[in-house]
């Protein structure tokens, strides 16, 4: 179910998008859409990045994909451990588990149920199920597997595929060297995993090549991102949503998320 927000909110939310562009500087919105647990949240959008010459009243059309932040504490905190340096790979792994099993849980929340006739010990009933079991979970090597892990424990049915890309270090963009998907992947709901949406670039080649074997629908999931990542993601798929833990600042010049937290694959492997 999808609350919506007092007026009174709203409006400040929408006034404050007015002062910040007249004075040009960085646009910080919070957008909230409260459902059942789930807390969304937009924040420090880059005004360029996100609304070029346009006015703030066209703000909805320039973000043409979903986003779904999810700000469940749990998930926050399990973040700012894996964000800071001192964790170690070990930790940092458990954690990029546990917090894949927390988003796999947000993610699935639209998932179709379908009622079967079952037995209690006591009585028999009529109770919800999934309905079919259809999902194929896609995992962007290599930081991909670490979330890819932690989702297997909620979906242990899933089938799965992997994407293997790497950035290209002059040009920055993301070349294939493995792709490897279930068959019949038009009768599937595909989950593609990849911790740091940062260009945005891999995680586009990604959908592009996914979308060759037509599947019944799609899904992002990362730990993190930022307002260039989510812009050239939904420049090219807008109809994929993206569910992230959180939305950084900015790309650092090296296109590192800032303030990030590294290398996901050297943090999540012990490569660094
Ligand atoms: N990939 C990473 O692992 N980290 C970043 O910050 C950006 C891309």
């Amino acid at each position: 179910m999808r609350v919506e927000l007092p007026r009174v909110r709203r409006a400040r939310s929408s006034q404050r998008i007015r002062r910040y562009l007249a004075c040009g500087s960085a646009l910080r919105i919070r957008d909230y859409l409260i459902g059942s647990e789930k807390l969304v949240e937009r924040r420090d959008l880059d005004r360029s990045a996100w609304l070029g010459a346009n006015s703030p009243d066209t703000f909805a059309e320039h973000m043409p994909g979903k986003i779904h932040v999810i700000g469940h504490p749990l998930v926050q905190h399990k973040l700012t451990l894996m964000r800071s340096k001192e964790t170690s790979t070990s930790t940092f792994r458990n954690l990029l588990r546990e917090i894949s099993m927390l988003l796999a849980y947000e993610v699935c929340r639209d998932l179709p149920t379908t009622k079967v006739r079952i037995e209690t010990p006591i009585a028999t009933t009529i109770a919800p199920m999934l309905d079919g079991k259809k999902i194929v979970l896609i995992s962007i090597l290599r930081a991909g597997n670490g979330i890819l892990d932690g989702m297997l424990e909620i979906l242990p049915s899933a089938r799965v595929g992997h994407i293997g890309l790497y950035r290209d270090p002059k040009t920055l963009t993301a070349v294939e060297y493995y792709y490897k998907v279930p068959e019949n992947m038009g009768d599937r709901d595909a989950i593609v995993v990849d911790p740091m949406l940062a260009t945005g670039n891999s995680a586009v080649a990604a959908i592009d090549r996914l979308k060759e074997s037509g599947p019944r629908s799609i899904k992002f999931v990362c730990l993190l991102t930022c307002p260039e990542g989510i812009r050239v993601f939904h420049g090219s798929h807008p109809d994929v949503p993206i569910y992230t833990a959180a939305v950084d600042d900015a790309l650092n010049d090296k296109s590192y998320i800032v303030p990030g937290l590294g290398d996901a694959g050297d943090r999540l492997f012990g490569t660094k």
